[in-house]
């Protein structure tokens, strides 16, 4: 093909002209940083890494912390540090408590993260981001060796004046965000349990108690100030950048870091909820209830729910967490629910921070984690076929010390799905057509490192047994939520094909080198699974 009719297409794609403006071809790191107040030729560690990249990941990781340490020296901690073990210590698993990053960067402002992306294009080293820590396994928020980037600081929470959006930085979790809101009678659609952060869960898509109403998160955004590879502050909506504010809903840190998330508010209303707890004679009538709450979602939005099962002290249990978005004991949704005998139920009266409290409890920190889920038809019988299998398979993980494995079903509602075509759509190709989804996923904590590969073994089997029945009874959809999923899994190949390949190239013109993907490539990166594990 002749050079301009290449260069030609490009730019009719609109891929040269813009991209050009993002980062253009001679882009220079060093003049970036100058625009940005930084003269690296001032900064004793970085003046011999001017252009040259560093031969070994330690040397290039000691020029940069020592960089960032000589710019901003209270935010920055080495190891063995207060700082330092402050971070390391805060994860939710032990395996993200266990990476041991060269330092941790505390930054308090948009361009300090621009200058950290930055040192790292200049040295070579690699870095990663961090908001709620709630991302389960190695380095998907801290870079082992690298910069972890802990945006702890950045927490601010303010309203616009009619106060119909939120701007919320991304050190926020959301007891944090849900308790400034609270005096003004306001929330945003965010998550369930308080310790959780904004950064990753609005990335990935978002389930809240809300989401009957208002969709997922990622569906209530009306903008995004994000850090492009270059260093530019781009503020990202539907009608400025609405390329990359598409890919950022659902894309995960492919794209950029989000130093704000401007968020729709939505009204806090008292609630009403709690878990009801039954036994196994009554698992059919609870995936009946469960099914036809999800099936009435239009005739009630008001109502939220997952079931989990588990067995505790070899007694086979459901816990249903039934959810209401109004104080009201008995809403004609639960009904079918509340005629089932339980065992106990905690539902009472709850604001949405007491609520978010209350969830924290369930999920203790310090422990070894698996997240790792699929995604079916909302269908009533394969529910029970896969309760039962799952059932039938936990002996496989029998004596293996502190394990507690979960499977818990949530629906991703026609409700859901039709909110997901708003501002011009997300990222994660769920199509209205294929719903409602039965979301399903594993969820266990266990104790020794030496039981991993057993714990990911027993689940990766479970996994191949239920996707195999679900494709031979025409159930499965190969959609994986991103903020659920395993190390094992791809969820932006589970977007479908379509929808990666625009992710692809819209990573390509805002982010042409692939910083996001190389320099920082723990999680979920647009090209595969982050470990490609055998079993
Ligand atoms: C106990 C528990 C309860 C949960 N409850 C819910 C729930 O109710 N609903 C639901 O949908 N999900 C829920 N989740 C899943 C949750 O959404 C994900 O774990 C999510 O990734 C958490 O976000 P985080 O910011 O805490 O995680 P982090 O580990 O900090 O971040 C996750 C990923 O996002 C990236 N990231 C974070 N901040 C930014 C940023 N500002 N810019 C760019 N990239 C960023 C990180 O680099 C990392 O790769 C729950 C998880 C747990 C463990
Ligand atoms: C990059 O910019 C710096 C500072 O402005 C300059 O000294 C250097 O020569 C530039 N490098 C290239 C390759 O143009
Ligand atoms: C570590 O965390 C504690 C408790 O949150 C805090 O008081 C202390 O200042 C932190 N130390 C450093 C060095 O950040
Ligand atoms: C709605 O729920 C009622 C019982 O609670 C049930 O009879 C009905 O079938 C449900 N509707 C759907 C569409 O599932
Ligand atoms: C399970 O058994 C242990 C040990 O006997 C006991 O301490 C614990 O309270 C039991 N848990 C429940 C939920 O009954």
């Amino acid at each position: 093909m002749h050079l301009w009719t290449l260069l030609g297409g490009l730019s009719a794609l609109g891929l040269l002209t813009h991209a050009s403006e993002i980062e253009p071809m001679n882009f220079n790191v060093t003049s970036a940083l100058e625009d940005l107040g930084v003269d690296v030729s001032s900064i004793p560690a970085l003046k011999s890494f001017n252009g040259i990249q560093a031969r070994s990941a330690e040397k290039a990781c000691a020029a940069a912390c020592s960089g960032l340490s000589f710019l901003y020296k209270s935010q920055v901690s080495g190891q063995n540090s207060a700082g330092y073990s402050n971070f390391t210590d805060s994860f939710w698993s032990v395996q993200q408590e266990e990476v041991q990053p060269h330092c941790v960067f505390r930054p308090t402002k948009n361009t300090e993260v621009s200058t950290a992306v930055l040192l790292s294009r200049l040295t070579g080293c690699e870095f990663a981001a961090r908001s709620g820590g709630h991302a389960a396994f190695t380095g998907a928020s801290s870079s082992p060796g690298g910069i972890s980037i802990w945006f702890k600081d950045m927490n601010e929470v303010t309203l616009n004046e009619d106060k119909s959006v939120a701007s919320i930085g991304p050190g926020n979790n959301w007891l944090s965000v849900y308790s400034a809101l609270e005096p003004y009678g306001l929330a945003t659609v965010g998550g369930r349990a308080s310790s959780i952060g904004v950064g990753g869960f609005v990335l990935g898509g978002g389930i809240s108690y809300h989401s009957n109403l208002y969709g997922w998160a990622c569906d209530n955004v009306e903008s995004f100030e994000v850090v492009a590879a270059s260093g530019l502050i781009l503020t990202v909506s539907e009608s400025s950048h609405s390329d990359l504010y598409w890919a950022l809903r659902g894309g995960g840190n492919n794209f950029g870091l989000v130093t704000k998330y401007n968020l729709y508010t939505i009204p806090a209303p008292k609630m009403y909820g709690g878990a009801r707890t039954f036994l196994q004679t009554s698992f059919k009538s609870v995936i009946n209830a469960f099914i036809n709450v999800a099936n009435n979602a239009s005739v009630d939005p008001h109502a939220q729910q997952y079931v989990a099962f588990l067995q505790v002290n070899g007694t086979n249990l459901a816990s249903a967490e039934l959810t209401y978005t109004k104080d009201d004991s008995d809403p004609q949704i639960f009904k079918q629910f509340r005629s089932i005998p339980a065992v106990s139920d905690t539902a009472s009266s709850k604001t949405l921070v007491e609520y978010v409290k209350y969830l924290e409890t369930d999920n203790p920190f310090h422990l070894r984690e698996v997240y790792w889920p699929i995604a079916v038809e909302l269908d009533e019988a394969f529910a029970n076929w896969v309760t039962q299998t799952f059932y039938s398979m936990i002996s496989q993980v029998e004596g293996v010390a502190g394990i507690q494995p979960v499977i818990i079903y949530q629906a991703i509602t026609d409700l859901i799905l039709e909110k997901m075509s708003r501002f011009g759509g997300n990222a994660l190709g769920l199509d209205k057509a294929d719903g409602p989804v039965l979301l399903m996923h594993i969820s266990t904590w266990w104790s020794d490192e030496a039981d991993d590969e057993k714990v990911y073994a027993f689940v990766n089997s479970f996994w191949e047994k239920v996707i195999a029945q679900a494709k031979s009874v025409g159930v499965y959809n190969e959609y994986i939520y991103m903020n659920y999923a395993s190390m094992f899994q791809d969820p932006i190949a589970g977007y479908g094909e379509a929808n990666k390949a625009k992710l692809k190239s819209i990573a390509k013109k805002y982010d042409p080198r692939g910083v996001y993907q190389t320099l920082q490539p723990g999680y979920f990166k647009l090209e595969g699974a982050p470990v490609t594990g055998s079993f």
